[in-house]
Parts: C-alpha cells; sequence; structure tokens
C-alpha cells in the first residue's frame, strides 16, 4: 500500500463522515466531535518512510512546521538569559520541550490538560516531539501502536539499547507534568548528552509511548505493554471507548495500525530509566529532593456491568425494583468499606460511572463502572480482588440483578533494578542531594518494561502531593534535578566503559 492510499484507509477508518474521495478535504472527528487538524493528519500520513529526516522522507508539510514554530517560539527559553541554576541548556531545553507540550491538549485556565490516546491532541503532541527530536538529529520512527523513537546510534552496534521516556497521553482534566516530565526530561537529556559527548558507545533511544494512563479505553499500557508483548490487537483491538469507539477504529482513525507498520514488540533492550513526579506526598513531606523506586505497586482494573430493569419512577413500588444503580451504590460502599478494613498500602477507586437510561423519571436499568485495586504485594492483591467480586456476586443475588465483573488489567508488582538503584543513590550523593528509596503506588511504563529489562525510575517531589489534576506542580529547580539526574545515569550507561552496563551489581 502506497502512503496515500494508507492515508485515505486511515482516515476513513475513523467513518467519521465517509463522503469525500479526496482525504485533504476529510474531517476526522474526536470523541468529544472536535475536528481534527487536517494538516497534521496530512503531514503524519505523507508517506511510510521512517521519519528520519531523509531524502524521500517528506513528512513535514510547511503548515506542520509552522504549527510547530508556532508552539517552539511561544515556549522558547533564551538560553544565555536563564538564570542560575537553570543557566544550561540540559534543563532549559527541558522546560521549553514541557511547556511546548502543555499546550497539546490543555483547556481554559483551570481545566488542565486532556490528551487522550489518538485524540487529535495527542497526534499533534506526537508528531511536535517527531519534529523535536529530527531537528536534534536523532533517527525518529514511529511503531504500528503510536509509539514515538529518538534513537543516537551507539558505536558499539551490537550491543543492548538505552531506553529512557515516558508517556505522552493524560487522564482527563489532568495535569502537565504527568509523563510529560519523563519525555521532556529524557528528549532534552539525550539531546544535550550528543551535543556535549558525541556519538555514545551503546545507543540511546527516547520513546515517548503512545499510551499509559487508561483514560480513553478501560485497560492501561497500551505503549510500554506493546513493547514488551504483554497486549497485542488481537486481545484489545475491540475493546470500545466510552463512545462505543474500538481501540482498532481509533488507532487507524490516527494513522497507526496497518500492518506494515513497524511491530512495536522489541527484544533489544539492555535498560529503561524513567523521571517522574512523585505523584504523592512523602519526599514533600520529608524535604527529600529525589526518590528512587525499588517497587511499583500491584495493580487490577475490572469493568463491572449490572444489568437490572429501567422502568417508571412513579409507578413502580419500592420493593418490586431491579435498580442497577442501587446495586452498583451498594456496590461501591462496600468495597470502600473493605478497603479500609484491609488497610495500606491497598487501594480501590471507583473512577467511572455510566448509567442506563442516565434520566430523572426511569429506574436505571443498567449501570457500569470501573474498578482499580492496587497493592505492592501480588498475594494480598489477589486475595482482595477475589473477596471483592463474591461481594459484588452476593449483592447482585440479593437484589435480582445480572452482573458481569470482567478483569481488564493486571499488571503485577514490579521491583525496580537494583544495580540501577544503586548507581542513582550514589549519584545523588555525590551531588549532595537527599533521596531515598520508595515504593510507587501509581502505575508507570516502567513497570511493563521491568519484565523485560533492567529498570529504574526517579522521581522528583510534587506540590502537595497533588496529580492526575490541574493543579499539579513541581517546582522548576526540582525538575531540574531530576533531568540532571537522569542525564547522568544515561552519560553513565552510554558513554563510560563496560563496567557501567546494565544491572551489574545487585
Ligand atoms: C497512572 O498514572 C496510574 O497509576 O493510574
Ligand atoms: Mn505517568
Ligand atoms: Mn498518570
Amino acid at each position: 500500500m502506497n502512503g496515500q492510499a494508507g492515508n485515505e484507509q486511515a482516515v476513513n477508518g475513523q467513518a467519521m463522515n465517509g463522503q469525500s474521495e479526496n482525504h485533504r478535504s476529510m474531517k476526522v472527528r474526536t470523541e468529544n466531535n472536535q475536528p481534527v487538524n487536517d494538516r497534521l493528519v496530512n503531514a503524519q500520513l505523507v508517506n511510510d518512510q521512517p521519519l528520519n529526516g531523509q531524502e524521500g522522507s517528506d513528512w513535514r508539510s510547511s503548515e506542520h512546521a509552522e504549527l510547530v514554530n508556532a508552539q517552539t517560539s511561544a515556549g522558547a527559553v533564551d538560553y544565555e538569559a536563564a538564570p542560575n541554576p537553570f543557566a544550561n541548556k540540559l534543563t532549559c531545553k527541558m522546560f521549553e520541550l514541557l511547556e511546548a507540550l502543555s499546550r497539546f491538549g490543555g483547556g481554559p485556565p483551570g481545566g488542565g490538560i486532556t490528551r487522550l490516546l489518538y485524540t487529535p491532541a495527542w497526534l499533534e503532541a506526537q508528531l511536535f516531539l517527531a519534529e523535536q527530536m529530527n531537528l536534534a538529529g536523532l533517527e525518529v520512527r514511529f511503531d504500528r501502536v503510536g509509539n514515538l523513537y529518538g534513537r543516537l546510534e551507539g558505536t558499539e552496534p551490537g550491543r543492548a539499547v538505552i531506553l529512557t521516556g515516558s508517556h505522552i497521553d493524560t487522564v482527563r482534566h489532568g495535569g502537565k507534568y504527568d509523563g510529560a516530565l519523563g519525555v521532556a526530561a529524557s528528549l532534552a537529556a539525550v539531546v544535550s548528552l550528543k551535543e556535549r559527548y558525541g556519538v555514545p558507545k551503546q545507543t540511546l533511544e527516547v520513546v515517548s509511548f503512545c499510551e499509559e494512563e487508561g483514560s480513553r479505553f478501560p485497560f492501561a499500557y497500551w505503549g510500554s505493554g506493546s513493547v514488551t508483548g504483554e497486549l497485542v490487537l488481537e486481545r484489545c483491538g475491540l475493546i470500545r471507548d466510552g463512545d462505543g469507539v474500538t481501540l482498532q477504529e481509533a488507532m487507524l482513525a490516527a494513522g497507526f495500525g496497518r500492518p506494515e507498520q513497524a511491530e512495536p514488540r522489541r527484544s533489544d533492550l539492555g535498560a529503561y530509566v524513567e523521571v517522574h513526579i512523585e505523584q504523592g506526598i512523602v519526599l514533600e513531606r520529608t524535604g527529600t529532593e529525589i526518590g528512587i523506586v525499588e517497587t511499583i505497586a500491584g495493580q487490577r482494573r475490572y469493568t463491572v456491568d449490572i444489568h437490572g430493569e429501567a422502568n417508571h419512577a412513579g409507578t413502580t413500588p419500592m420493593g418490586m425494583r431491579r435498580d442497577a444503580l442501587a446495586g452498583a451504590a451498594e456496590m461501591m460502599v462496600l468495597l470502600e468499606k473493605m478497603a479500609l478494613a484491609e488497610g495500606p498500602p491497598l487501594v480501590a477507586t471507583v473512577g467511572r460511572l455510566d448509567l442506563s437510561p442516565n434520566t430523572s423519571n426511569v429506574i436505571p436499568g443498567g449501570a457500569s463502572f470501573t474498578l482499580d485495586i492496587r497493592h505492592e504485594s501480588a498475594d494480598a492483591l489477589e486475595a482482595f480482588c477475589g473477596r471483592v467480586s463474591e461481594a459484588f456476586a452476593g449483592i447482585a443475588a440479593a437484589r435480582g440483578l445480572k452482573l458481569a465483573q470482567q478483569l481488564q488489567l493486571e499488571a503485577p508488582p514490579a521491583p525496580m533494578d537494583a544495580g540501577l538503584g544503586g548507581r542513582l543513590e550514589r549519584l545523588c550523593s555525590s551531588r549532595g542531594l537527599s533521596c531515598r528509596r520508595m515504593v510507587s503506588g501509581a502505575g508507570h511504563d516502567a513497570q511493563l518494561l521491568a519484565a523485560v529489562c533492567p529498570a529504574a525510575m526517579l522521581f522528583v517531589p510534587s506540590r502537595g502531593g497533588i496529580s492526575h489534576a490541574p493543579e499539579e506542580y513541581t517546582a522548576p529547580e526540582q525538575l531540574a534535578r531530576g533531568t540532571e539526574l537522569l542525564a547522568a545515569l544515561l552519560h553513565q550507561l552510554a558513554y563510560e566503559e563496560e563496567a557501567a552496563q546494565e544491572g551489574e551489581e545487585k
């Protein structure tokens, strides 16, 4: 298939208007029905060449270049004028990228950032990053699911790749640091290392994973899970978002998911390093500058569908109802009680509730909700989920409701690599930075990557412990410290002698 045919197929894949023969006049629409910026779709899909800026890969339309210029000039940082302690290219580059990224999916003031998988804001952000990688002289490519890579080839090509990055998607009305910091810091670090030290021994790659949050579809880690082979299209392609669009349809509409695009699964990774905001309050409360993650808590996500009977709100006596919402409410209150009784570190959340028909004078015939349960012990997590499932079944039976509970995601607790953690600790100590080892209650791409290569995560503090909200904030000097530490670790791993190789010290 040539690029243009692929383009038409991809745009048609969303099947939102389907009337035009000419892809340039088509309007791809998002789940909230906003027209996509056609210029970007066209820019993205001009052809299927690797996006490496070589002759023949004319993937940047002039309109797209304009947009990128507008983004960067609005958020540009004057390196020379920047005051200490930020007067260096590494941290200025990180700030510039972070600011620019925050404009993709940003709503009105206070509305936070919403950049859901395969939506126009998401695509624009990935294209912006691709442009930045390209300008920095990295080899740029997307894989079939929309993970974006920028590669700096090492001089010892037989050696495994050192991967660094995070995710580009956000929760609905999220903050500007979750995921974006890791991507911005990683790109800034690799670009700065290249400028300062030239070609590394071991290949370095920056990754902007397509999805980590599970905010659009009821499962998470689509980006990193595709890389490790944990998640595959055959299993996930028909999962639907809240508007009934399947993952596969959404992928095609964004220009991905075509068989000729690069297979996402990789077996060439030697290490993965991710910097992230803590999203909790431990670092702030203890006055610690850097968190070094020892383990990432395991999580399970379910969808729970309850079927009762829709009926008239005025004529149906209370004792004769099969109210799906009343059943769901009883389940939710019980869940909270059980979680409180279990105690920390277990957490259980119902984050989404959909009702049918969802109108004031009809008894709800259907209720669906999501369930997110986490614990750092796999056994405790499994036991708790089993008890919840039994309790829900009991409530449904007592109320004459039909119940379907479906496990959508299971990510076991993941230990980070002790050797890489030790390196981070020593780097902190040599820089006079305070640090502490910690468990991450939040899920991260490193959790998936840890199954295929040594993985490390470092945290910077979150003000007030707030995250997944527009108020998410980390002070500039803390962002700078995390970025500098990341760059220092990448330098050790990619540029220094053989002794600096992955996972060598336990
Ligand atoms: C991701 O941020 C998660 O922990 O849900
Ligand atoms: Mn994240
Ligand atoms: Mn998150």
